[in-house]
């Protein structure tokens, strides 16, 4: 070693070899000559990087060891020859200054070195337990498969059916599931007390009976109420979907439930004709079922609608020979639709909606009837029982 005997690689291959108290007390410490306070300071401050080095550089609790015993071990310990070297030789008139600076320094190495013998019992005590909870794991053990969710068959098919129409330039909309007998009956044109009500009996929400009848609310019985709440928001023109719940007074069957799901449609403009009705219906039943499908209209009634129809598709399983799918008849019966009633248009006429100069058509249909043709599925209650070995099949 050379000068002070603290240059890094020195210090490194001392604790490397785990005999640093023995090489350092070997060591020469620098020689104090010059005692004025500079002097004093530099030597003492060149000393104390070096201890700041050396306290960087413990890794262990062996290489802690190994540096406190270089500084502070009672013979030949750095801070003791410090004091036979430095101090005691120093002339009488110089021993305050060196003393006071030394004693600086020993304070400063105690502290550090006590100091840092907690941060390393500290990450002892952490590294260890981590350690320990390792080696808890077994790494041979299969792991944990969480089995991924997948889209439910109805709601798959109802964003199949608004992205048909998505295509077509249709926004998408929604409404509320309570809705206010205006909006589910009397803004579509069902008069109260007429007959029409009745085909769409529903639950009514208790205790309303001080309010008009108009202001009492239901569960909506389809998504119908959802054109006039889009109406009244938005001029024309409009494309709009609206897919959602609705609810009705009917047993639960194969075929029926009280709750299932319909996609609204309505589309208004200065110029619409049925025409227009049929080719959009056309178009998204072919996207739908296969371009080989065919589509049928047949008069209906709708009191929104004027005139009506009801829409049949020609049976994508047979092509309309007749089998199980179409029940024999070739045709699958799949929505409503028509015109839209100008007696409608008069809640909305303020909006925009004159019935003298505007027109369009509107349509609803049943997402569970579509998606139970679609995958042949012969039971509408298999929707609603979560049975996993049921749905895993739309996986
Ligand atoms: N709302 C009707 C029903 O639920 C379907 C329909 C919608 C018919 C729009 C015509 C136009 O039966």
């Amino acid at each position: 070693m050379s000068g002070h005997g603290f240059s890094h690689a020195d210090k490194l291959s001392c604790l490397n070899a785990g005999f640093a108290t023995e090489v350092m007390t070997t060591d020469t410490l620098p020689k104090l000559e010059d005692y004025s306070p500079e002097a004093v300071q530099q030597h003492v401050g060149e000393l104390t990087s070096s201890f700041d080095a050396d306290i960087k550089s413990i890794e262990t609790n062996e290489d802690w060891k190994a540096i406190r015993d270089k500084w502070e071990a009672r013979t030949n310990g750095i801070l003791t020859r410090l004091n036979e070297e430095w101090l005691k030789a120093a002339p009488q008139e110089h021993k305050k200054i060196v003393g006071a600076a030394l004693n600086a320094m020993r304070w400063y190495v105690k502290d550090q070195i006590e100091e840092r013998k907690k941060t390393l019992a500290n990450l002892q005590v952490n590294s260890g337990s981590e350690r320990k909870a390792i080696s808890d794991i077994d790494i041979t053990l299969p792991g944990t498969r969480r089995p991924l969710g997948a889209e439910h068959p109805i709601i798959k098919t109802m964003n199949d059916i608004v992205n048909v129409f998505r295509a077509m330039g249709y926004s998408v909309g929604t409404g509320p599931e309570i809705e206010t007998d205006y909006y589910n009956f009397e803004s579509l044109n069902f008069p109260p007390n007429h007959p029409a009500r009745d085909t769409q009996d529903t639950l009514f929400i208790a205790g309303q009976e001080s309010k008009p009848q108009r202001e009492r609310l239901l569960l909506r019985t389809h998504t119908s109420p959802v054109q006039i709440r889009t109406m009244e928001r938005q001029k024309p023109p409009i494309r709009v979907v609206i897919p959602g719940k609705v609810h009705r007074s009917d047993t639960a069957d194969a075929t029926h439930s009280p709750v299932f799901h319909q996609v609204e449609g309505l589309a208004v403009d200065s110029n619409i004709t049925f025409c227009d009705l049929k080719g959009t219906l056309d178009h998204a039943m072919k996207a739908l079922f296969g371009s080989g499908v065919k589509t049928r209209f047949f008069p209906s009634f709708f009191p929104f609608t004027e005139p009506s129809a009801d829409v049949a598709v020609s049976c994508f399983k047979c092509g309309g020979k007749g089998c199980r799918i179409c029940k024999q008849g070739g045709w699958i019966e799949l929505l409503g639709c028509g015109m839209v009633n100008p007696n409608v248009f008069e809640f909305v006429k303020n909006n925009g909606y004159d019935p003298g100069k505007i027109s369009g058509f509107a349509f609803g249909m049943g997402v569970e009837r579509i998606a139970m043709c679609m995958y042949e599925i012969d039971d509408i209650q298999l929707f609603y029982q979560g049975d996993v070995r049921f749905l895993e099949q739309f996986a």
